[in-house]
């Protein structure tokens, strides 16, 4: 299937000089949708994922459908504040500045594999992130699965060690 049919470029969102790729067209498409949570669930199948981790917001979209599909369970990495129990937390540079994500301490122990889900890798902060939250727990990352990957942004290198899957790769913004 042609994702790339169903990612829309939007220049100048959210500033100006930015070219934006907008997923939300995969997300409107059944089968669209249909065909990638299938894809990652049989990977997760394939890696014996017990769990599979996304962070807030748009991880969230296809990382509870991957986790059903796999009989795994799911958990949330959100902004600080969010969570209501003790967390885990993982500080992560932003262009200008830093900012964290939880999960909830007792979520993963050592032992468990865990499918790492995001929307988009871009500089690999938050993925990185969300690797270090799983590691920090003595979890093993199995796979980081991704829809898209802009290459140019060189995140794949900020997750060495770890295997990256990611169905739309950009190679210039
Ligand atoms: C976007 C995207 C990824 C992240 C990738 O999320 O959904 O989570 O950026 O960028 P990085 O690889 O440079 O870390 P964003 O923070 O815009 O928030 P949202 O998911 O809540 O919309
Ligand atoms: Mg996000």
């Amino acid at each position: 299937m042609d994702l790339r049919r169903y990612i829309a470029d939007i220049p100048d969102f959210p500033r100006p000089g930015i070219v934006f790729k907008d997923i939300t067209p995969l997300f409107l498409d059944r089968a669209a949708l249909r065909y990638v949570v299938d894809r990652f669930a049989q990977l997760a199948r394939e890696l014996r994922a017990d769990f599979v981790l996304a962070a807030e917001a748009r991880g969230f979209v296809l990382g509870g459908a991957i986790a059903a599909a796999a009989d795994a369970g799911f958990v949330l990495a959100r902004k600080p504040g969010k969570l209501p129990r003790e967390t885990e937390s993982v500080e992560y540079q932003l262009e200008y500045g830093v900012d964290a994500l939880e999960m909830h301490a007792d979520a993963l122990a050592g032992g468990a594999r865990v499918l790492v889900h995001d929307d988009l890798l871009a500089t690999g902060g938050t993925a990185s992130a969300l690797c270090e939250l799983v590691e920090r727990k003595g979890a093993e990352v199995v796979a980081c699965a991704f829809v898209i990957e802009l290459a140019f942004l060189g995140g794949r290198a900020r997750l060495a060690g770890r295997r990256v899957e990611s169905l739309v790769v950009f190679d210039s913004p």
